[in-house]
């Protein structure tokens, strides 16, 4: 049997098998933040596919950092406990294990989504989202900690598997983490101790509100595409202090960040998906095509790395080998003779993928039974521009785009 297919464990959570469906953004929550029907079935496909365990797409745990992009699922208050409870069970009526990954969306988001100005560790702009954050008071970054804690607390009373906190991709943490974004000079800037800081308060407050053995992932970048931000030797120290403050159990990696364009999916540049998203906002007339077909994507496909199978591999098995929590590998995961080689060598502990179950939720279960031996996904990434204003899919055949 393939070595995928063998069972292990994360803190007290036993996974049956090595495949993870990573955090990807549903759009299917209701105006308010509920999981709903939609969602509950979108789920049951993961399991039902296959895979070890789901997390889900990022859930706001406040206002001020919610997400720009369509339906964001909350968890920021008690009242919202039943409908994830109702999601938690469904899964786990179908033999399936979840986590909520929470999130604080930082200076990647609109005040005019949040109804509040932008918060980040620093007054800069996001170059995607173009707003200028105001630099967080610590009285504010306190709450923010704060709030980590009761959407873990909720979590758990929601009976989710456990929970994932979002440290990367340029999101209020992963901002905190990188001096490209935090030029702060008092305690939660600077050193890497001190930019470590608040990821480190979070995840002690979050075993305190639920309990020690609550499983907690901490989602990380190997590396950002800016001069001062963060690169393998940053992720490797933040991968250990994680492991030192003895609340975390699991090591999910990943890389990019907003503004660093598609490094975090790479693949295709979505030409076509792009000129539909901006057709509410200009008129694309035929030279405005022309230019983002003809100039735009060469361009973007001369600055982005390729896509590589399995592109964050190579940093994560330094990670491997420098903690002794389990590591989560994503990014670039296709072919399942890659992912069995990379668990097989000790490189990774898991393999988790997002692009590739959008589009086969039963890909586990194909692997399994010898029906495939690579994914279908084709890194057009419709999808990732899709999920600004539409339910998340694979759009690679739609007409829409
Ligand atoms: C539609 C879409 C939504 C995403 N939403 C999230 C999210 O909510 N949280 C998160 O940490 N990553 C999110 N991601 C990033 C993925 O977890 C992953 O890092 C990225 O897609 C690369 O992995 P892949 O090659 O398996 O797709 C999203 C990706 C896609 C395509």
């Amino acid at each position: 049997m393939s070595i995928l297919f063998s069972s292990k464990s994360i803190g007290k959570l036993e996974l049956p098998n090595r495949i993870i469906r990573a955090a990807s953004h549903e759009g299917l929550a209701d105006e308010r933040g509920r999981p709903t029907e939609q969602q509950f079935r979108f789920y049951e496909g993961f399991v039902n596919g296959g895979v070890g365990l789901i997390i889900t797409g990022y859930a706001g745990v406040m206002k001020e950092g919610k997400s720009a992009l369509r339906n964001m699922t909350m968890i920021d208050s008690d009242d919202l406990i039943p409908s994830h409870r109702q999601l938690v069970d469904r899964i786990h009526n179908i033999g399936g294990r979840i986590i909520l990954q929470i999130a604080h969306c930082g200076r990647q988001t609109w005040s005019g989504e949040t109804g509040m100005p932008l918060v980040a560790p620093s007054a800069i702009q996001c170059n995607f989202y173009r707003e200028l954050p105001e630099k967080i008071k610590e009285e504010e970054i306190f709450e923010v900690i704060k709030n980590f804690g009761k959407a873990a607390y909720r979590a758990r009373e929601a009976g989710y598997d456990g929970i994932e906190i979002h440290g990367a991709h340029g999101y209020l943490l992963s901002t905190f983490l990188s001096r490209h974004a935090n030029k702060r000079e008092d305690q939660w800037g600077g050193s890497h101790k001190n930019r470590f800081r608040i990821v480190g308060e979070i995840l002690k407050k979050v075993k305190q509100e639920t309990e020690k053995d609550f499983p907690v992932f901490l989602k990380l970048n190997t590396y950002e595409r800016a001069r001062l931000g963060i690169k393998e030797k940053d992720c490797l120290q933040f991968a250990k202090m994680a492991e030192e403050t003895s609340s975390c159990d699991a090591l999910e990696l990943s890389c990019g960040t907003n503004e660093g364009g598609f490094i975090m999916a790479r693949g295709e540049f979505p030409t076509k998906g792009i000129i539909t998203y901006l057709r509410p906002f200009c008129e694309f007339n035929r030279p405005m095509k022309h230019l983002v077909r003809c100039i735009v994507a060469p361009l973007a496909k001369i600055i982005q790395p390729p896509f590589t199978e399995g592109y964050n591999l190579k940093t994560a098995q330094k990670v491997k080998q420098s903690v002794s929590i389990p590591v989560i590998t994503l990014g670039g995961m296709r072919s399942k003779k890659i992912m069995e080689e990379a668990v097989e060598s000790d490189k990774t502990d898991f393999v988790s993928m997002a692009r590739p179950l959008i589009q086969e939720p039963d890909l586990p279960n194909k692997f399994r039974m010898g029906k495939s031996e690579k994914a279908l996904c084709n890194n057009c990434n419709i999808c990732v521009v899709a999920a600004d204003t539409q339910p998340i899919q694979c759009y690679s055949k739609s007409t829409i785009f």
